[in-house]
């Protein structure tokens, strides 16, 4: 990847913090798994930063005809993530890329979904646009696109709840995995909440709910909604016609 700010020791990072720092990650999952129509056939859909291939793998499981093309600019996520999908290997492929190239977004079949978890924040607001047009383009109809993701606050009080909210929701999850705080003391010592930090920041640049919704509808899709929101994270999505 181009981006020099997310290096292999931030992906190591994340795999140690994501289980404690990613709000309801089961729920997120599950909301996102509801939205990706069944397939009719050996569909083919794409994972952008696949991170630890958690959501890659939910998918494999969940839809037993479908292949997934997992993505990102990590080569130990890629890796996590071939181990994730377990005995589901055979369909799965997996690409290193640069989420702000263009390269890879033409995909070698009119994709069934595309899902991206807490990713597309590393664009800025062009280049979130110029995806979301490929994203478009690269669906066949009837495909989806669900996007798990930080947004960025409008006011200094949705700011202040956002980033109160996802200390406390990673201190609960951290109490209930371990009984302990260790993970949450992480997460802090880590400079981890996004919404803590002075900004601007070079790596983290998310958009509004209302940009996000607004430059979807932009792009071409339709129905597009948000179906999820917590501690400055979504789930939106929207559909081909
Ligand atoms: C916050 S993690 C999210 C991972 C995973 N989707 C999840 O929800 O757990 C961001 C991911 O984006 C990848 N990434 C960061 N910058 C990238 C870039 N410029 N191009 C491709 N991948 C990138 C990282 O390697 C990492 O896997």
């Amino acid at each position: 990847m181009t981006d020099p700010a997310w290096t292999e020791d931030t992906s190591a990072a994340f795999r140690d913090l994501a289980h404690y720092a990613v709000p309801e990650r089961e729920l997120q999952v599950e909301t996102i798994l509801s939205l990706i129509p069944e397939p009719v056939d050996a569909g083919l859909a794409m994972d952008i930063c696949c991170g630890a291939g958690g959501l890659t793998a939910a998918m494999l499981d969940r839809f037993p005809t479908l292949r997934m093309l997992a993505l990102d600019g990590s080569a130990s996520m890629l890796e996590t993530t071939r181990a994730a999908a377990g005995t589901h290997t055979d369909r799965l492929d997996t690409a290193l890329i640069d989420i702000a190239e263009t390269d890879w977004r033409t995909p070698p079949e009119p994709l069934h979904a595309v899902v991206s978890s807490l990713a597309i924040h590393h664009l800025d607001g062009p280049g979130k646009q110029a995806l979301f047009a490929d994203i478009h383009a690269a669906l066949k109809p009837g495909g989806v696109f669900v996007m798990a993701d930080l947004v960025e606050p409008v006011t200094a009080a949705g700011r202040r709840i956002a980033g109160d909210a996802w200390d406390a929701e990673t201190r609960r999850r951290a109490l209930e995995t371990d009984g302990t705080l260790d993970g949450y003391d992480r997460f802090v010592a880590e400079d981890w909440n996004y919404y803590r930090l002075p900004g601007p920041d070079p790596l983290d640049k998310p958009s509004s709910v209302a940009e996000l919704l607004d430059w979807l509808r932009a792009a071409g899709f339709e129905d597009v909604d948000l179906h999820w929101m917590k501690a400055g994270h979504v789930v939106m999505s929207g559909a081909k016609a």
